[in-house]
């Protein structure tokens, strides 16, 4: 079976967030287990793609409305990243230094999936099934089942996964000419809210959608940003299924990122490596619990409340704090500002940084996740293998992936993100700290819980059979 994702991101040829992470690791494990599996995405002006091999293998050109534009379709030679990967270059749209925010981020979105859908249409052997990630890639469904180019790609089952529903690249009816022709009375499967929704589209056209952790998707049925009523519509063909990780380039043991490797076996000096390498450096105190928090900077993480859970857990307990995160700008100013009022207790790293964001899981006692949306979150998971302890929201995928030590787990759980919840939360993992051959148990233990793609990257291959056949 012949699996082609389709993606704006995917680790390591781009990375914003997790779905770079998901989107370069599951094709990883999904070739192990009898598929041949592509990831394709836009050719951007990184230095992955500047220092990768690669090799030319179509040319044409697709219409944007009026404007034509030339494409080529790059296959990367090496390094070998565990699958086949093939960029599509557009010069001007897509060659770019980020991947995202640019004015033009709907036309950038439009014609890579135009591209692709181009492509696939010359190709000798077609996948079986093209599996989209996230909005930006959400009308290839749409695309497939109804564009009069692409009317021969129509019997290719489809399958949407739903990273983020917060997310849905609307746009307006002002530039449906950028799309192929189709029967007008298919207008209502790109409709939401009078406006083309990408997303909503993707869900009424893929022919499976699925979201990135069970809890996910029966929050999103009374909660998805205007979507839920759509989600409800179509909960037959929607299924959360929880992401993994990628536990060969997360594995504490061999991670050339790290300061020192470590497993279970010598964890405590392993991470005191680390953790010492942090506080040397972010002038920290080595002898005091050491929590992180490494994300975007957004409300949906929680990030607002971090100034606040700053100042008042180091008024009521002996810690350090370490975040590193970039995002809203609000928030950046006050974390860069308690800088200089909690010297040797807090510090902070704003931008991003992914041999740091090792260095911390690697280095922290404890993770803070206060968020208020996580559709799964992979922090968690990789805070979980290098031995530190998650607090987490019960929220999401954390709901389904952190149990409490209280209810016989080996978490910290919260109900609310709240300065006040998170507060108290800490206080308790000061509490499991101090009881040192108990934090040491559960470090161990947190330490052999298998997150890797192996427990789940064979319920997507389920998906895609019953759609073949
Ligand atoms: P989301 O995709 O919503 O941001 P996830 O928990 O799924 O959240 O994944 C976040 C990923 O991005 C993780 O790999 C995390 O380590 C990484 N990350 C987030 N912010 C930074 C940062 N500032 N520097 C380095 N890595 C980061
Ligand atoms: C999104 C979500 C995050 C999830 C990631 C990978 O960015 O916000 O919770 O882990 O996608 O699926």
């Amino acid at each position: 079976m012949n699996i082609l994702h389709t993606s704006f991101e995917c680790y390591p040829i781009a990375k914003v967030g997790g779905l770079a992470d998901v989107v370069g690791a599951l094709p990883k494990y999904q070739n192990k287990m009898e598929l041949t599996t592509s990831v394709i995405t836009p050719f951007y002006d990184n230095q992955f793609v500047k220092d990768s091999k690669l090799k030319t293998i179509y040319k044409s050109a697709i219409q944007l409305g009026e404007i034509r534009y030339p494409y080529v379709i790059e296959k990367i030679k090496s390094p070998d990243i565990g699958f086949n990967a093939y960029l599509v270059y557009i010069k001007g749209v897509l060659d770019r230094p980020n991947v995202y925010n640019y004015e033009d981020d709907a036309e950038r979105c439009i014609t890579f999936q135009l591209a692709v859908l181009d492509w696939i249409t010359s190709l000798d052997e077609m996948p079986d099934v093209v599996h989209c990630h996230d909005h930006h890639t959400a009308l290839i469904p749409f695309l497939m089942a109804h564009t009069k180019p692409y009317l021969n790609l129509q019997e290719i089952p489809t399958v949407l996964t739903i990273h983020n529903a917060q997310y849905q690249g609307q746009l307006s009816y002002e530039k449906l000419h950028y799309l192929p022709a189709f029967d007008k009375e298919k207008i209502g499967m790109l409709d939401w809210d009078n406006c083309i929704n990408p997303l909503a589209s993707g869900i009424k056209c893929a022919w499976r959608v699925t979201t990135v952790s069970p809890s996910y998707m029966e929050e999103l049925q009374e909660n998805a940003n205007g979507l839920e009523g759509l989600l409800r519509h179509e909960r037959k063909k929607c299924i959360g299924i929880l992401n993994g990780i990628d536990t060969y380039t997360w594995n504490p043991e061999t991670d050339p990122m790290v300061i020192s490797n470590y497993q279970e076996s010598n964890v405590v000096s392993g991470k005191n490596e680390n953790k010492k390498w942090i506080c040397n450096h972010f002038d920290l105190d080595i002898d005091k619990p050491l929590f992180g928090f490494i994300g975007r900077l957004v409300g949906e993480k929680g990030a607002d409340l971090l100034p606040d859970i700053i100042k008042e857990s180091l008024r009521t307990t002996d810690i350090n704090i370490m975040i590193l995160g970039s995002g809203n700008p609000e928030t950046e100013e006050q974390l860069k500002a308690l800088q200089e009022k909690f010297i040797s207790r807090y510090n902070t790293y704003i931008g991003y940084d992914e041999k740091l964001s090792h260095i911390i899981y690697a280095g922290v006692d404890f993770l803070l996740m206060p968020s208020r949306v996580e559709p799964c979150g992979l922090n968690q998971m990789y805070a979980l293998r290098y031995g530190a302890i998650p607090i987490v929201r019960r929220i999401g995928g954390l709901k389904d992936t952190v149990i409490d030590v209280g209810e016989e787990g080996f978490g910290i759980c919260h109900d609310n993100a709240s300065v006040q919840d998170v507060c108290y939360a800490i206080e308790r993992a000061v509490n499991l700290y101090d009881d040192q051959i108990k934090y040491r148990n559960t470090q161990k233990q947190v330490m052999k819980i298998d997150h890797s793609w192996d427990r789940s990257a064979h319920q997507y291959i389920a998906i895609y059979k019953s759609l073949i056949s």
